[in-house]
């Protein structure tokens, strides 16, 4: 296996097209009523020699949590084809983003959102689950995600998750 931290634009369009054709075969759950979606800044992408079998989108966000700015590496559309699941693809990718994050993007936190039955996934690679309520932009305006979605952030130093309000300023990943 190796994996690949790839700027999204210089992400070659044949894989773009192979992913789109496997994303819709997946279950991906609540989407939360959201139609507008950020796209993926860098795509990490897990590899069984000419073969991709996991990937996940990552986003630089500056969002304020508590009324303040706060720099943040958003994780999203994770996602491992179902024939190569449970062999820790997608923790793999999980842990290549949060290094990256941590050195490359120099943010202090992760952040992802996500469903209760994947909080063990994301903890056993070191996210933790945080307060909210979040906030983020539609086209229709300003929404709040439903109080019982998951927020985990990944914590890249020893800084304590200040806690409050998230506003992503943007639209969520
Ligand atoms: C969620 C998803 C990305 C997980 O991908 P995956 O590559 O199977 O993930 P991993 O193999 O790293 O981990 C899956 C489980 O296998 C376990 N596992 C990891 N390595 C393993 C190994 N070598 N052998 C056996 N089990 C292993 C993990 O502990 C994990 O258990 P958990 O779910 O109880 O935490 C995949 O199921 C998927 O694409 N689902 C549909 C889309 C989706 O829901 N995405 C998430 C949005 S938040």
């Amino acid at each position: 296996m190796h994996i690949e931290i790839t700027c999204y634009e210089d992400v070659p369009q044949s894989l773009r097209d192979d992913i789109d054709k496997r994303a819709v075969e997946l279950d991906w759950g609540d989407t939360y009523g959201v139609t507008e979606w950020a796209g993926g800044d860098w795509q990490v992408t897990v590899w069984e020699g000419e073969t991709w079998t996991s990937m996940l989108l990552l986003v630089k966000r500056a969002i304020m949590v508590d009324g303040q700015p706060l720099l943040v590496g958003g994780i999203g559309s994770v996602m491992t084809v179902p024939e190569w699941r449970g062999r820790g693809h997608a923790s793999a990718a999980m842990r290549a983003a949060s290094t990256f994050i941590r050195d490359q993007l120099k943010a202090p936190f992760g952040l992802l959102i996500c469903g209760s039955h994947r909080v063990h996934l994301y903890q056993s690679v070191g996210w933790q689950v945080v307060p909210g309520p979040l906030s983020f932009s539609q086209p229709s305006g300003k929404r709040t995600f439903p109080d019982d979605t998951i927020i985990m952030v990944y914590p890249c130093t020893d800084q304590r998750w200040p806690g409050g309000p998230i506003d992503l300023c943007g639209p969520p990943w």
